[in-house]
């Protein structure tokens, strides 16, 4: 049938200890070994260590095993060794440095979360009573891991990895810069952009809506304001809500809500988005650093090392 979304990611970063605390803190449910469930994705990120901080794995679920092997068989095609095992796939992609496991998941089964009635010019839907979002008092829980963003030293290489090989479909391009792919009916679950090392821009993690994006954020930062980075604004290409919070490693995390969503691939017509626009539709200016992440020549110089 199809792939269908993403499952786990393994990430690899200095200090476990410090960066569980961190996820933890984000709304992550710890499951024991620094790994951590969503409300609704089961166990989806993994904290290792490595020496410098890196996406070391990404796993992409689906439907069935012809799908492992129509993979197979295009990423042979594009030259890439591929590891077939008995329950999925396993490829590397030079250019990010990510090894990507393609595997047979079950699909999400999301428990459908209406939107808050909201008062608008003519229509009083909430009447009588205060805003929910202003009533939520427990803390942020991600629903689900929705997409990572990669720094690959061959950017052109790397796309042709996730979409020639693995499948994954073009939603939107920033020329010189980056492609937002699917494996899902979310806007985007990868994106590779243009960077003179490989590295983890950012993971991005579901929450309900609006309220929860501004309510997770404000929560991470009354516990330590240093970890803002970008936020409160709305993207333009995805058309979600963000905020981007830093790790103690130096990865953004981002919640996000309302993401455009691609069930029928011949209703959209991906577009060539150039300069901010492609950034943001509204929000404070994104900070340098988040387009070049402060510790980029470190891990340069470290990618240059040994281990
Ligand atoms: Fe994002």
């Amino acid at each position: 049938m199809a792939l269908h979304r993403l499952t786990q990611i393994v990430m690899g970063v200095p200090d476990v200890d410090a960066t569980a605390a961190y996820y933890t803190d984000f709304g992550l449910t710890p499951t024991g070994g620094h790994t951590f469930a969503t409300a609704d994705g089961g166990e989806q990120l993994r904290v290792v260590h490595s020496e410098r901080r890196r996406l070391g794995r990404l796993g992409v679920g689906a439907d069935d095993p012809d799908d492992l092997d129509r993979v197979a068989s295009s990423l042979a095609a594009l030259d890439v060794a591929v590891e077939r095992t008995a329950t999925g796939v396993r490829a590397f992609d030079p250019g990010s440095e990510v090894t990507v496991e393609i595997g047979i998941a079950p699909r999400y089964e999301q428990p459908p979360t209406p939107a808050p009635p909201y008062n608008t010019p003519g229509v009083n839907a909430r009447v009588g009573e205060r805003a929910p979002g202003i009533l939520r008092d427990h803390q942020v829980r991600p629903r689900k891991l929705g997409h990572v963003v990669l720094g690959s030293t061959d950017q052109a290489f790397s796309q042709r990895f996730f979409t020639d090989g693995i499948g994954f479909k073009v939603s939107d391009t920033v020329p010189g810069l980056a492609a937002f792919l699917r494996c899902s009916t979310d806007h985007h679950n990868v994106l590779v952009q243009q960077a003179p090392v490989a590295f983890l821009h950012h993971t991005s993690w579901q929450v309900d809506d609006v309220d929860e994006v501004g309510r997770g954020a404000t929560a991470m930062l009354e516990k330590d304001p240093s970890r803002h980075v970008w936020g409160l604004g709305r993207h333009h290409v995805g058309s979600n809500f963000f905020w981007y919070l830093r790790d103690p490693a130096g990865n953004f995390s981002e919640y996000y809500s309302d993401l455009d969503c691609i069930v029928d691939d011949a209703l959209w017509t991906p577009q060539v988005w150039e300069g901010a626009r492609g950034l943001f539709r509204w929000g404070p200016p994104p900070p340098p650093s988040f387009l070049a992440p402060e510790d980029l020549a470190e891990l340069m110089t470290g990618a240059h090392q040994p281990g």
